[in-house]
Parts: C-alpha cells; sequence; structure tokens
C-alpha cells in the first residue's frame, strides 16, 4: 500500500466559471480533477457550532473536501506533524490521501462540508482510534 505523507495533501484550485450575470458554477470530473476517480459524495451539515467531526483516518480512501457553503476548518496529521486549512471557498477542495488523521471543526453556521471519495463506504478502512492510527503509520 502507497504511504502519503502530509505533503501529499493540499489546496486544490477548482475550476470556475464566472459570469458577472448567473453567477459561478464549479466542476469536478473524474480523470480531469483528481487524481483519483470519485464513487461517492456525501456531505455534512447543520453541524452545531463547537461540534467536532471526523476524528479518524483511512486506510486505502482518497477525499477532497469542499466547503460548498460556509466554512470549517480541516486539521491533518501523519501521527507526527499536523496542517490545518480553513476552508471558505466553494472552488477549493482540500486533497486528502489515505492514512491521515483528520479533524473537522469551527463549523460556520450553514456550512457545508461536501466530500467527495475514492472508494464506497467500508467501515473495514476506518481507524477510529489513535493508537492503532499510530501503529498503521509506523508499520505501514
Ligand atoms: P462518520 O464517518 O463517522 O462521520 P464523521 O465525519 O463525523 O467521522 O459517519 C457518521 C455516520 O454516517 C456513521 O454512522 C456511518 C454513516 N455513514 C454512512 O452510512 N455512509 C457514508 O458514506 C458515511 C461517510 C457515513
Amino acid at each position: 500500500m502507497e504511504k502519503y505523507s502530509l505533503e501529499d495533501c493540499r489546496i486544490v484550485e477548482l475550476d470556475r466559471h464566472h459570469s458577472d450575470r448567473k453567477g459561478n458554477l464549479t466542476v469536478v470530473e473524474n480523470g480531469v480533477t483528481l487524481p483519483f476517480d470519485v464513487k461517492r459524495v456525501y456531505y455534512m451539515y447543520d453541524v452545531p457550532g463547537g461540534e467536532s467531526r471526523g476524528a479518524h483516518a483511512h486506510k486505502s480512501l482518497s477525499q477532497l473536501i469542499v466547503a460548498a457553503s460556509g466554512s470549517f476548518r480541516v486539521t491533518l496529521s501523519d501521527g507526527v506533524n499536523s496542517r490545518s486549512f480553513f476552508l471558505n471557498r466553494p472552488y477549493h477542495g482540500l486533497l486528502v490521501r489515505p492514512g491521515m488523521w483528520r479533524d473537522l471543526d469551527d463549523f460556520s453556521s450553514g456550512a457545508v462540508c461536501m466530500v467527495l471519495a475514492s472508494d464506497i463506504y467500508l467501515e473495514d478502512d476506518y481507524i477510529r482510534e489513535y493508537d492503532e492510527f499510530l501503529a498503521f503509520r509506523n508499520n505501514g
């Protein structure tokens, strides 16, 4: 299994079509935008102020996390270093590669966290215990 580092996780500037009259449109297209094909889309919304989500890692899943509306912070960790990204633009996506612990917090009111994922929902792909995550990183 390929081992990724924090540097492989970055903000992707998405295609934006602007019209003064009609507003904006952003596109994500398989084979063009991302280093993976999208198999599943899910989104979180109505997250109460002060709540956090995430607190897990994935063994194989790649994701693009987009603040489709509002804003929130995503903190990624490789078990040694961590990096925070504040997402507040629908045309910015955070590329998250496998093997990264993620915490999402600081949700604004009305925030919509849209996630484009490389695979279907597989509970076996989740690492929900931080100790288990560290062991996964160290044994890879
Ligand atoms: P979870 O991934 O734990 O949310 P968080 O982003 O807070 O870590 O998922 C919350 C619940 O939703 C959990 O019961 C599993 C379910 N779920 C699905 O059924 N399918 C999905 O694609 C996802 C992402 C979650």
